[in-house]
């Protein structure tokens, strides 16, 4: 195993299991209309890209840039948005993928940003959800895993940028 990882928490077949069950989750409750996937980079990457290929129904996808700062473990509460795409959301179904959802900073702002677009409907998936996040604008309705209240890094998390390439989710040396 990679150097500074204590625990494999979701192993790569696990997650490729799951990940299938979602597209076929998700691909069942569009029935019509426009889908648009905004994918909440960096993290989402790897999880929004094995995702779309397990939605059986057209969509389009497009991208949105929220850091938080620092690179620190705990999320500080401030939510930069670096990259917002100008796609028209009026009159679309409009499904945000999230790697994890922690204290929830960055989807209840990234869903405010939306909700003022005037899509058709707006939902939330995520990989992950640690189940802390109190005062949830929207409660993710596609989950992959509830995850342990503590930092986890591969399949697109990271730490200080470290780590995203593991095909595993994990747990750090302290
Ligand atoms: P929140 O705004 O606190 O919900 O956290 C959202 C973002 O913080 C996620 O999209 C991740 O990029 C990052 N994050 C939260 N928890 C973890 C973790 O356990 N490992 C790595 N990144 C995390
Ligand atoms: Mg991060």
């Amino acid at each position: 195993m990679e150097r500074d990882i204590a625990r494999v928490v979701f192993d790569e077949q696990v997650i490729a299991d799951r990940v299938s069950e979602l597209g076929t989750e998700i691909t069942g409750y569009y029935q019509g209309g426009d889908l648009l996937v905004i994918g909440l980079l960096k993290g989402s990457f790897i999880f929004l890209a094995d995702l779309v290929r397990k939605i059986r129904r057209a969509h389009k996808v497009d991208f949105l840039v929220a850091a938080s700062y620092g690179a620190g473990k705990v999320s500080p509460g401030t939510v930069r948005l670096l990259y917002d795409p100008n796609t028209e959301l009026v009159g679309k179904h409009i499904l945000l993928v999230e790697d994890i959802v922690d204290s929830g900073n960055t989807l209840n702002e990234v869903c405010r940003l939306i909700r003022r677009r005037n899509p058709k409907s707006l939902e939330a998936c995520t990989l992950l959800h640690k189940r802390i996040a109190l005062d949830l604008e929207i409660e993710p309705r596609f989950i992959g895993f509830d995850a342990p209240p503590v930092f986890l890094v591969g399949y697109g998390l990271d730490h200080a940028e470290n780590f995203r390439h593991l095909p595993y989710v994990a747990t750090l040396e302290e």
